[in-house]
C-alpha cells in the first residue's frame, strides 16, 4: 500500500517542472491527484490546457487517477475552481501543493512596477488564495489534512536579481509560519520547500546543476503529506537535489539595558554580543582589562592540541612552526594521534606558516576570516601547502577558539602534579636523543604513584607516549612521587640519588642506563631547540583530485568593478592603451581584467579540501577566455565557478573550473581555466584521451611579431591588481622550495601581453573587438625573459573565419 492511498492532492503548477514530478510521486504513492496549471510561459505569459494535460496522461498511463484543472492561482475563482474539479472528481481533498510560479528577474532599479505586480500576484497571492480556499474547506470537511507551499533560497538568503521574487518568495515562508499555528487546531499542518533542480525556471542558472532533477525533490513532498510527517509543521526545508536541510530563523540572546534608553553609539559598541548565537564565543571579548593580541594568539595555540582531530589525521606527522607577526612563534609537533604545542620554533620544520599579523590569525579564529581569503590575499603565506592544507583540515580553529576564550575568561591556575606529569610524557619525542641511542628498541613503563602509570615505547627511531599501562614492557621504573620525577627533569634531583634514595627503582638497571643515554628529559621539557623530533613520514591518505567533487560550484561575492582597477591592471601588464585609463569618457577595462573579479570564485574551488587539489603541485596549464562585452566602470559583477572536470594525463591530472562573470542577470565573461596537478593521478577521474592532433594549417602568413622584456617586478605588480598572491611570485624563498629559480610569472600576465598585441597591432586598438583569447601555458616565464608574440593568419580550404595562431617563444 502507498504511502498515500485514499488521499486525494491538489498540485498547482503541475504541468511541468517540479509540480510535475510532485504529482507523479504523489500518483505512484496512491493519490488521486488534480493537476492544476495554467500552461504558462516562464514569464507567466500565456495559456494552455496541453501542459496540464499531458500530465494527467502520464500518471493514467502509470495506472494513477488524476483529473486537469486550467484555473490561475493569482485570482480567487481559479483556486476555487481547484477545489471544485477535485470534490467532483473524487469527493474530498486531503493535500494541497502550491507549487506555481513565475520569474520576471531585473534588478531594483531597472523593475518595472507591473514585473513586480505579476510575481506576487501569482506566488505571494496566489499561495495565500489557494491556502484560504483550501483551509475554509477543511474548517468544513473536519478531517485534516497537509499544506506544502513553495518558498526559495532568493527569498530566504538573497539572490541578485530577483527582489521582487525575493521578496513574494520569503514572504510565503512567513505565511507558512502563521498559517501553522493557525490551522493547527483543525490537524492541518503548513510546511514550505524552498528547493533547488534543473527546470525551465532555472536552465540558464550556472549555479543550478544539469545533473539536479526535479525527481530530487518530489520525495520531500510526498514526506511531508503523507502521516510519517504529522508531526513535522510551521517549517521551511531547504531541498537541493540530493542534500535536505532545514532553513531555520534564529533569535540571539542579544543584549539587554536595564536601566534607560540605548544610544545609537552604545548599541554600536554592543553589535558583536547583539549578533552572537549562544554557541557563538568570540576568541576573546576585546576590553581594555583583557588580554591583548600576543596573549590571545598563545593560548589559541595551545588550545590547539584539544581542537587536534587525530582520528581524521590518521598516522599523519609533521612539526609545524607559526610565525606571527606581533603575535610570536610557535610549533606544533605532531605525531601517533597526538600534537603538542610549544612556544618558538621547535625541531626542524616540516612546514612554516607564517600570518602578516595577530589580527589575520583572530579573525580566522572566530571565522569572520576564511582561510582561502586570507591565503589569497597574501595574509597568510606557506612554504610547504600540502602541510597547510593537513593542517587546516586536522585542527578545528573554531574548537581552538572556543577553549582559548574559556582560557581567557577563567582565572590561570597551577597545574596539578599529574598535569605536570602527562606534559613530561607528551614531551618524550623532543626529549629522544637519537644519536645516542644507537638503535635501541624498548618499551618502558613507569608508575608514579599518586599520578598512574604510562607507557613509553622506542621503535624505528620513534617515541610513543601513551597513558597507563601496555602488555611487553622491557623496562618497569617507579616513582615513589610526582615530585621525584619532576625534581629531576627540573635538574634539582639528580638521577643517581633518587636511586640511591629509593625514590625510583628499576628492574632492569642495563635497561634504565640505556634510557638515560637516549633521554634528556630536562631539554624534552623545555622545548629544547636543538632536539629534533624524528618523525615517521607520513603515509598519502588520499592522493588525486576527488571525482566525487565535480560539478561543485563556488560563489564569489558581488562586487562593483572600479574604473582605478582598469587602470593599475593595465599598467601593470604595461598596456598604455587609453581606453583603459580613468581619464577616457568611455572607458572600459582590458580584457584580461575579469581575471580578477572571478578570482575569489576560484580560489573558493581549488582550495576546497573537498576537490583535494595539491596547490603545491598546482600549475596553471590552459586559460580559454570569452568577452561577452567588455566591463565597465562600476558594473556589479557576480562570479560564479564550478568544478568542471578532471582530465587524467599521463604525467598527472588536469583540473577544468569553469567560471561566468554576471552582470545584472547578463553572462559577460565565460572563462575555463585548465589547472595541471603534477604528478597527482590515481585513476579517479575518468581516463580521457589528451586532445589530439593539432590541426596542419595549409596556408599561413605572418601578421605580426612584438617582442617583450619581463621586468624584474613584473610579478609582484602583477599579483597586487590581480589578486593572485600565490607566494611562488611574490617570494623568492617559496618559489625557490617549489622547485623554480627564481619568482615565475603569472601564465595569465603572459596572456594580457597577447591580448595587448593583438589589440594593439591588428584590432586597431579597440579592445571591444576581442572576442576570444585562448592558451597553454608550456613553461615557465622569469623576470628578464624576452617574449615574442607571433600572429599568423592559417587557413584551409572550406574554413570561414580566420584563425590564429599566437606563439609565445623566449628568444
Ligand atoms: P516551471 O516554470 O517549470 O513550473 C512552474 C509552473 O507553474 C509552470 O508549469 C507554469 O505554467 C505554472 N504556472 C505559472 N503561473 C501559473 C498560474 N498563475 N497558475 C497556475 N499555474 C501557473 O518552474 P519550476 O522550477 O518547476 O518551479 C516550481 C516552483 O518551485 C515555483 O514556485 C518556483 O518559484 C519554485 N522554485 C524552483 C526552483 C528551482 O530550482 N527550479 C528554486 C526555488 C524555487
Amino acid at each position: 500500500m502507498g504511502l498515500l492511498e485514499g488521499k486525494v492532492a491538489v498540485v498547482t503548477g503541475a504541468g511541468g517542472g517540479l509540480g510535475r514530478a510532485h504529482a507523479l510521486a504523489m500518483a505512484g504513492e496512491g493519490a488521486r491527484i488534480v493537476v492544476n496549471d495554467l500552461g504558462s510561459s516562464r514569464d507567466g505569459t500565456g495559456a494552455s490546457s496541453a501542459m496540464a494535460d499531458s500530465v494527467v496522461d502520464e500518471i493514467r498511463k502509470n495506472g494513477g487517477q488524476a483529473v486537469a484543472n486550467y484555473g490561475s492561482v493569482a485570482d480567487r475563482a481559479g483556486a476555487e475552481s481547484m477545489l471544485r474539479t477535485a470534490l467532483d472528481a473524487f469527493g474530498r481533498v486531503d493535500i494541497w501543493v502550491n507549487n506555481a510560479g513565475i520569474l520576471r528577474d531585473r534588478t531594483l532599479l531597472k523593475m518595472e512596477d507591473a514585473e513586480f505586480d505579476v510575481v506576487m500576484a501569482v506566488h505571494a497571492r496566489g499561495t495565500y488564495l489557494c491556502t484560504q480556499v483550501f483551509a475554509k474547506y477543511l474548517r468544513e470537511a473536519g478531517h485534516g489534512g497537509r499544506i506544502i507551499n513553495t518558498s526559495s533560497y532568493a527569498g530566504l538568503i538573497g539572490n541578485f536579481g530577483q527582489s521582487n521574487y525575493g521578496m513574494a518568495k520569503a514572504g510565503i515562508a512567513g505565511f507558512t509560519r502563521v498559517c501553522a499555528l493557525e490551522l493547527a487546531r483543525m490537524g492541518v499542518t503548513v510546511n514550505a520547500i524552498a528547493p533547488l533542480a534543473h527546470t525551465r525556471m532555472t536552465e540558464d542558472i550556472a549555479a543550478v546543476p544539469q545533473t539536479i532533477l526535479p525527481e530530487h525533490i518530489a520525495p520531500f513532498v510526498v514526506f511531508l503529506a503523507s502521516d510519517l510527517a504529522a508531526s513535522v509543521n510551521g517549517r521551511i526545508f531547504g531541498v537541493h537535489g540530493p542534500q535536505i536541510f532545514e532553513y531555520r530563523m534564529l533569535m540571539t540572546d542579544g543584549v539587554t539595558k536595564n536601566e534607560g534608553i540605548w544610544t545609537p553609539a552604545e548599541i554600536a559598541h554592543n553589535l558583536k554580543q547583539i549578533e552572537q548565537l549562544p554557541h557563538e564565543r568570540p576568541v576573546a571579548q576585546e576590553t581594555n582589562s583583557g588580554p591583548g593580541p600576543r596573549e590571545r594568539i598563545r593560548s589559541l595555540f595551545f588550545a590547539m592540541p584539544t581542537a587536534f582531530k587525530a582520528e581524521k589525521a590518521g598516522d599523519w606527522a609533521s612539526t609545524l612552526h607559526f610565525e606571527v607577526k606581533d603575535g610570536g612563534d610557535y610549533s606544533l609537533v605532531i605525531g601517533a594521534g597526538r600534537c603538542v604545542a610549544h612556544d618558538g620554533k621547535v625541531g626542524t620544520a616540516n612546514g612554516t606558516v607564517k600570518f602578516d599579523s595577530a589580527e589575520t590569525l583572530l579573525s580566522m579564529a572566530s571565522g569572520a576570516l576564511k582561510p582561502e581569503a586570507a591565503f589569497m590575499a597574501g595574509k597568510i603565506g606557506a612554504d610547504n601547502m600540502g602541510e597547510l592544507m593537513k593542517f587546516s583540515q586536522f585542527f578545528s580553529f573554531k574548537k581552538a577558539a572556543e577553549i582559548a576564550a574559556d582560557t581567557a575568561k577563567s582565572p590561570a591556575l597551577d597545574p596539578t602534579p599529574a598535569e605536570l606529569v602527562a606534559r613530561v610524557f607528551d614531551n618524550m619525542q623532543l626529549a629522544y636523543v637519537p644519536e645516542r641511542a644507537g638503535g635501541w628498541q624498548a618499551k618502558i613503563l613507569f608508575q608514579i604513584t599518586g599520578t598512574g602509570d604510562w607507557t613509553v615505547s622506542v621503535a624505528d627511531g620513534v617515541v610513543r607516549s601513551e597513558k597507563g599501562v601496555t602488555p611487553g614492557s622491557t623496562l618497569t621504573v617507579t616513582f615513589d612521587s610526582a615530585d621525584t620525577l619532576l625534581g629531576m627533569v627540573a635538574g634539582k634531583v639528580k638521577p643517581e640519588s633518587a636511586f640511591m634514595a629509593g625514590k625510583m627503582k628499576a628492574d632492569n638497571m642495563a635497561e634504565l642506563m640505556k634510557f638515560g643515554q637516549a633521554f634528556d628529559l630536562k631539554r624534552g621539557a623545555e622545548a629544547a631547540k636543538e632536539t629534533q623530533p624524528q618523525m615517521v613520514a607520513a603515509p598519502q591518505k588520499k592522493s588525486g583530485l576527488n571525482s566525487a567533487a565535480v560539478g561543485k560550484f563556488y560563489k564569489g561575492a558581488a562586487h562593483f568593478v572600479k574604473p582605478e582597477e582598469f587602470e593599475a591592471y593595465a599598467l601593470a601588464t604595461d598596456d598604455p592603451n587609453p581606453r583603459y585609463l580613468s581619464a577616457n569618457a568611455v572607458q572600459v577595462a582590458p580584457p584580461m581584467f575579469s581575471v580578477r573579479p572571478v578570482m575569489d570564485a576560484v580560489g573558493r574551488c581549488v582550495t576546497d579540501p573537498d576537490v583535494n587539489a595539491d596547490l603545491l603541485r598546482l600549475v596553471h596549464g590552459e586559460q580559454d577566455m570569452v568577452f561577452h562585452r567588455l566591463l565597465k566602470p562600476w558594473d556589479l559583477v557576480y562570479p560564479v565557478a564550478t568544478f568542471d572536470a578532471i582530465e587524467e594525463k599521463s604525467s598527472g591530472q588536469l583540473m577544468r573550473v569553469r567560471q561566468r562573470l554576471w552582470v545584472d542577470g547578463e553572462l559577460v565573461t565565460e572563462i575555463v581555466s585548465g589547472y595541471f596537478i603534477r604528478g597527482s593521478s590515481k585513476g579517479d577521474g575518468a581516463k580521457k584521451p589528451s586532445p589530439t592532433t593539432e590541426w596542419a594549417p595549409q596556408e599561413r602568413s605572418l601578421v605580426f611579431s612584438h617582442t617583450r622584456t619581463v621586468s624584474d617586478d613584473q610579478p609582484i605588480r602583477y599579483a597586487k591588481v590581480s589578486l593572485d598572491n600565490n607566494p611562488i611570485h611574490t617570494d623568492p624563498k617559496v618559489a625557490r622550495a617549489a622547485g623554480h629559480p627564481n619568482i615565475i610569472l603569472h601564465g595569465l600576465c603572459t596572456m594580457a601581453f597577447a591580448a595587448t598585441a593583438i589589440i594593439d597591432r591588428y584590432l586597431n586598438s579597440d579592445p571591444t573587438r576581442l572576442h576570444r583569447i585562448k592558451g597553454r601555458f608550456s613553461r615557465i616565464v622569469l623576470p628578464g625573459d624576452v617574449l615574442t608574440t607571433v600572429a599568423w593568419i592559417e587557413s584551409k580550404p572550406g574554413l570561414q573565419s580566420r584563425f590564429y595562431r599566437l606563439v609565445l617563444s623566449f628568444l
